[in-house]
């Protein structure tokens, strides 16, 4: 008796759409490139993504992948959100911004690639911008444009505004970071597109549009992609990966005192081994960064996202969340099969 009240106080039942769904009891843990259900016990659906923090809660934007397509028959859906309070219950908040099935013409008609959303506030319009990778349907990964949604709210809906071409060369960029400064002032920085460089574009007041020209971040390794950046005592951090599509590499860290300056690469912060797939630092666990998370509420805590790519079934792609540690100002990140918010530096 007293088993069938556990289970079924930690469970709840609910007939959703025809399906049964199981309520997820509360978790406690992150669990690295395990499967993270939301906190309707539903798979979580929000690749290369990041996270917007906004009074009291984390939200959760990743690419919405279709169930059923592999990425060569075209599986992004648009962007997903979640919610929490804790970062390890996500409530599903939906669909904020979907591909566009009816009108072919249209820059998000089904069968664009749009990828890695980064949401952003800006606090001059009380907007939340939206950006993507955005790759045109019929012309794929040749078009790279920056795409760009807003919002008024955090969970959306958002409404496409416009695209632009990054990296101030005719064929765009790639990868990218959407990084804002203590001063409001917000940057793109990217993968610039055909050459591979990596640069850094300061955006508009209204962050919809880069405002002057780029230039190559000195010192970054050529092909850097996945750039995820933080401000810590005033130096930015940023992690990232080399360039090999779909296929985990070395992390890759570099940091600057100026954004506009020259930076220096330390190599992989990467350390330890990812006992479920058997991968270890040298395919960063199978993962590419996506976001580096600040920790509300904590000194000093800081988690790192990756991704664990699926492109042959996308949907069931992964997601490694692991705490950045610094010694002498240096991140470093150490695998764990599970841990918990509520430790993190303590
Ligand atoms: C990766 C990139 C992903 C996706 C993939 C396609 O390097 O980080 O966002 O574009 O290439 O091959």
């Amino acid at each position: 008796m007293n088993l069938i009240k556990s289970i079924l106080g930690s469970l709840l039942l609910m007939l959703f759409g025809g399906q049964f769904l199981i309520a997820q009891q509360n978790q406690t843990e992150i669990k690295p490139a395990q499967q993270w259900l939301d906190t309707n016990g539903k798979g979580i659906n929000a690749h290369g993504g990041g996270v917007l923090f906004y009074e009291g809660v984390y939200y959760w934007y990743g690419e919405h992948k279709l169930d059923g397509k592999s990425e060569a028959q075209f599986a992004d859906g648009g962007i997903h959100c979640y919610s929490s309070k804790d970062l390890t219950n996500w409530k599903n908040e939906g669909l904020v911004l979907s591909v566009d099935y009816k009108d072919e013409k249209s820059d998000l008609a089904y069968g664009c690639i749009l990828e890695r959303p980064k949401v952003v506030y800006n606090s001059k319009n009380k907007q939340f911008v939206a950006y993507f990778k955005l790759y045109l349907k019929g012309v794929g990964y040749d078009s790279n444009y920056v795409g760009v949604a807003v919002a008024d709210k955090p969970n959306g809906p958002f409404t496409y505004h416009h695209k632009f071409r990054g990296g101030g060369t005719n064929k765009g960029s790639g990868d990218f970071s959407m990084f804002k400064d203590d001063n409001g002032s917000l940057y793109h920085l990217a993968v610039r597109k055909p050459d591979k460089a990596f640069v850094i574009g300061k955006m508009d007041t209204d962050y919809y549009f880069p405002e002057g020209d780029y230039q190559v971040c000195k010192g970054v390794k050529v092909h850097s992609e996945a750039p995820a950046i933080i401000k810590r005592k005033g130096v930015y951090h940023m992690l990232g990966s080399g360039s090999k599509g779909w296929n985990p590499n070395p992390a890759r860290y570099h940091t600057t005192t100026n954004l506009l300056g020259t930076w220096t690469y330390h190599g992989n912060p990467c350390n330890g081994y990812n006992n479920i797939d058997k991968l270890g630092v040298e395919k960063t666990f199978g993962g590419q960064a996506s976001y580096i998370i600040p920790v509300h509420g904590k000194e000093d805590a800081y988690i790192a996202m990756f991704d664990i790519w699926k492109p042959k079934k996308p949907i069931t792609g992964r997601y490694i969340w692991l705490p950045i540690e610094f010694s002498d100002d240096k991140m470093s990140i150490s695998w764990r099969d599970s841990w918990k918010l509520s430790t993190l530096n303590d």
